[in-house]
């Protein structure tokens, strides 16, 4: 059985990429057309599930691009030779290129970075290898293509490959190897160049077939991240997935991660029976003797030797989203089979893609490269991305759009979750809740300056509290004189000021109040994070609605006024977004309705 090498292709059209992928597949299938047929049959008699798994194996997650509404433009193609079998990933080079290249990337074992002889290695020459660098590619093929347009000229070869040894020393790559070629001849594709004597390396095509690319996960401890949970029937319990990395068999004591319980594996269930063994890529459930509380998402690892957890982490990522990344803002982090909820705490640089200088900066833009703090709402089961491609390998995703914004590398935790413990405690929110004989609840109204928020929020406070509520109104103005006066009105400080007041509002509903929130909160990601700190049915999105021409109107600070004079910067709605609630649990229309009826549309809405 022949091994198989994934490799990414990295050029431009111009440099003659397309020609060079073709003349190989064209020249392989010239020469070992016998070989062909015979993958062409046992794709037929198999289907493509050999190849749909290797595609599937793409940064966990690429695999719901459809679904996500994004699509990853790189084309895959496999061919064969008697020694070996290759799978190349074929990244598109226009607009998304970053994000396409990141995704080819992150399956493959060496990049093939091809060059025009007449430019020699330009600043994408960089940007390719220091993308492929990031996502895990240790093995560089400098493909110097257009040698029949240098004259074949050994100086001009020599020169761009001494370059590009400085860019590799730059990214430490320990493995490159530069060949003149003519995708256009084929000269030194497949068959040794007549024209360039004085090149006595390997063709391409023998390098690819020869290069040694150890996989860095063999030979490590067990680890198997728990795709789904297999419950039949109710004598029957198996944790099903992919082997990321060691070997199991049945006896072997594991640990699950992150409740860090120790069990033994019982049996490797397979749907042709039971195995001895599994290793590495094998997809297999697994039984559990004792069975202990296991869910998707968790990771079963050999109970010696088991994986870090933590929920603070240093990573890079690459920025795939139109809107800029912002520190604080929420996404839905996706690491092997788990998803959490995550922001970004801090930028730490921004790395510039052609020579990977570290450039301050407030936010990372499309395609932009980064150094970051990330935080998880709860721990994770990891491992940096160095030692896993699959335990240490997300993507960001926008829990508004449910687009893919981001995909990253883990470098390492900042700290151990277990350093920082939730304390149980035996009054919960619930028993002080009733014993104010109420449900606590958060009502959240979110609306433009002056639509009319304060006025309804006072009233309704009145309301409940004529009715023997115990509430807390929390209003915008009020805590940006305290909690939050260190903030002001850029995009990065509403996060932050939606961010604290949402886990201050959750903290009152746990001591069993009703919390009426009065804030602008201009975002939809922001009113979605606060919603998830809650239980269902416990936050209340009210959309205090008014249109920006009778909020400058009304003007009760004369700030409108201010803000279109230009004395107020950022102002929302003059030149500050607010993103209407696309589905709040009310909506209230202060142009129609008297802040009393709309009082009573809330009231009426507890209710029901
Ligand atoms: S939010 O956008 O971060 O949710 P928040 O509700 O806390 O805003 O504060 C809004 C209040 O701050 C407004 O009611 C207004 O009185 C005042 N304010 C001062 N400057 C601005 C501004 N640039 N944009 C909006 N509100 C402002």
């Amino acid at each position: 059985m022949p091994s198989t090498l994934r490799f990414v292709l990295c050029g431009s059209v111009d440099d003659g990429k397309s020609t060079l992928i073709g003349r190989i597949l064209y020249d392989c299938q010239q020469a070992f057309s016998d070989q062909l047929r015979r993958v062409e049959e046992d794709s037929r008699r198999y289907g493509t599930q050999g190849d749909a798994a290797d595609l599937a194996l793409l940064v966990d997650g690429l695999q719901d691009e459809r679904e996500q509404g994004i699509t990853i433009d790189v084309a895959y193609r496999a061919f064969e030779t008697p020694r070996r079998r290759f799978i190349v990933a074929d990244v598109p080079g226009h607009e998304q290129y970053t994000r396409n290249m990141a995704t080819g990337a992150s399956t493959a074992d060496l990049a093939v970075v091809i060059v025009d002889a007449r430019k020699g290695i330009l600043p994408q020459t960089g940007r390719h290898s220091r993308i492929a660098a990031m996502f895990g590619v240790r093995h560089f093929v400098l493909a110097v293509n257009k040698m029949d347009l240098v004259g074949w000229d050994q100086a001009t070869f020599e020169e761009i490959a001494t370059d590009y040894r400085r860019v590799a020393a730059d990214l430490r790559l320990t493995d490159v190897q530069s060949i003149p070629v003519s995708a256009l001849t084929g000269d030194n594709l497949t068959r040794r160049s007549d024209a360039m004597p004085w090149y006595t390396g390997p063709t391409l095509l023998a390098h690819l077939e020869t290069a040694e690319v150890e996989s860095p996960a063999t030979g490590r401890a067990f680890r198997m991240p728990v795709q789904y949970v297999n419950r039949p029937d109710p004598d029957f319990r198996g944790y099903c997935g992919r082997v990321a990395a060691g070997t199991v068999s049945p006896g072997d004591r594991v640990r699950v991660l992150p409740s860090g319980v120790e069990t033994a594996v019982e049996s490797i269930v397979v749907w042709q029976g039971t195995r001895e063994r599994a290793a590495r890529s094998d997809s297999v459930t697994l039984t559990l003797a004792p069975d202990v509380d296991v869910s998707r998402g968790d990771v079963i690892a050999a109970a010696d030797d088991p994986l870090e957890v933590a929920d603070q982490f240093q990573a890079r990522i690459v920025w795939m989203g139109d809107e800029p990344l912002t520190v604080g803002r929420p996404f839905v982090l996706k690491l092997h089979t788990r998803e959490v909820g995550c922001t970004v705490t801090r930028i730490r640089h921004r790395v510039d893609v052609a020579d990977g200088r570290e450039l301050a900066a407030a936010q990372l833009g499309l395609n932009d490269l980064g150094v970051v703090n990330l935080s998880t709402s709860r721990p994770v089961p990891f491992a940096p991305f160095d030692e896993s491609r699959e335990l240490g390998g997300f993507i960001l995703i926008d829990r508004a759009t449910n687009a893919t914004v981001g995909a990253g590398t883990i470098t390492f935790a900042l700290m151990r979750a277990s350093n920082l413990k939730w304390q149980d405690f035996d009054i919960s929110g619930e028993v002080r809740a009733d014993l104010k004989g109420q449900r606590a609840r958060c009502l959240w109204l979110t609306g433009l300056s002056a639509s009319g928020k304060s006025t309804v929020a006072n009233l309704l406070e009145r309301r409940l509290v004529t009715e023997g509520r115990h509430t807390y109104l929390l209003d915008g103005d009020n805590v940006r004189h305290g909690l939050n006066r260190d903030l002001g009105f850029t995009e990065a400080d509403r996060v932050e000021n939606i961010r604290r007041v949402a886990e201050v509002a959750r903290l009152m509903v746990d001591a069993g109040l009703i919390v009426i929130v009065s804030f602008i909160s201009p975002f939809q990601a922001e009113r979605d994070f606060a919603r998830s700190l809650f239980e269902p049915g416990d936050f209340r999105e009210i959309f205090v609605d008014a249109s920006l021409e009778a909020c400058a109107r009304r003007d009760p600070k004369g700030l409108y006024a201010r803000a279109m004079r230009g004395e107020i910067r950022n102002f929302t709605g003059i030149d500050s977004p607010y993103e209407r609630p696309e589905h709040p649990d009310l909506h209230i229309d202060t142009e129609k309705l008297s802040p009393e009826e709309c009082v009573e549309l809330v009231m009426r809405s507890l209710h029901s």
